[in-house]
């Protein structure tokens, strides 16, 4: 099975900030989760990926393709979701598929018709085709944009955090999109929302100034905090306080009542027992770095 591996990559801007550190990943066939705060690197890598920026340093190969210099080989096998989809707004979605559809190299107006329509149709967008880009939401519109990175049957997928800005609702149909696309290809979905991962991703790694903090399977890690993660409904005036007191891994607000999570081996005193969840892994984990 197809497999991406990326060693020591590593990248910093000409301004200085160093936007990936010895980044170590490896990623295996299914729907792997790129999670960390704004800022992390997230984009980068995946522009990295995507052939479209040159790391300093590192390798990546994906099969037998070394990607960091193979790049049309690459391409071939890549369906890609930029972070920042621009549309033309006054062309139809029909338009605007078959036109990436041609850039792909679907030179023939038959074949091209017939993966175009299916493509329209498995993303739910088969009834407002004729519509232009314009007048869509971002929920149709990000479902357009995996239309275009579906094209060429790619081997590699990449989106980068798709679903930042969806409403609720929106963001259930893409999740239900992107889970049917999973099978026998490479997802890599990168997100800010830790809801996204669980909800989709087999395998996931937490992000944070150009380093891996942990990569592993999302169970595994919320397992590894059982009896670890203690709730208490803290006023706000105090919050100071158990900040300085605790290693407290977030706060949250439940029906206006503060709550902190704390991350400890035992009963701080005061506390009750929470079962851990994706969140508090995130927190934890970006909680230990920082
Ligand atoms: N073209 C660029 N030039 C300089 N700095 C950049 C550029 N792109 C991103 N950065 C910086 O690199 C860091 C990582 O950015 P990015 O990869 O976009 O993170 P993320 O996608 O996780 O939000 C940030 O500090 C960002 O400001
Ligand atoms: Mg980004």
């Amino acid at each position: 099975m197809l497999e991406l591996s990326i060693r020591g990559l590593s990248k910093t801007y000409p301004n200085g900030v160093r936007a990936l550190s010895g980044v170590d990943l490896d990623i295996p066939t299914g729907m792997f989760g790129l999670l960390g705060p704004n800022g992390a690197g997230k984009s980068t890598l995946m522009r990295t990926l995507a052939t479209l920026q040159e790391a300093d340093s590192g390798s990546v190969t994906l099969g037998d393709i070394n990607v960091l210099k193979q790049k049309d080989d690459v391409r071939r096998m890549l369906g890609y979701l930029p972070q920042e989809f621009g549309v033309y707004p006054r062309i139809s979605a029909d338009a605007m598929l078959n036109h990436f559809a041609v850039l792909k190299g679907l030179a023939k107006a038959g074949p091209r018709k017939e993966v175009v329509d299916a493509l329209l149709q498995r993303v739910n967008l088969w009834d407002v085709r004729k519509q232009n880009l314009g007048t869509f939401s971002g929920g149709m519109r990000q479902r357009f944009g995996i239309a275009q990175a579906l094209l060429g049957s790619p081997k590699l997928i990449i989106v980068d955090e798709p679903t930042a800005g969806l409403d609720p609702g929106e963001r259930v149909r893409f999740h239900n999109l992107l889970a049917e696309i999973g099978e026998n290809v490479i997802v890599i979905l990168s997100t800010h929302i830790v809801e996204d991962v669980s909800d989709l991703c087999s395998l996931m790694a937490i992000i944070s100034h150009g380093r891996v903090l942990m990569s592993g399977d999302p169970v595994e890690a919320i397992r590894s905090l059982e009896g670890r993660i203690w709730r208490r409904v803290v006023p706000r005036t105090e919050l100071e306080a158990i900040q300085k007191e605790h290693a407290v891994i977030s706060t949250r607000l439940v029906a206006g009542k503060t709550f902190v999570h704390v991350l400890n081996d035992t009963n701080p005193g005061g506390f009750e027992p929470v079962s851990g969840s994706l969140e508090d892994v995130y927190f934890s984990t970006l909680h230990k770095a920082a």
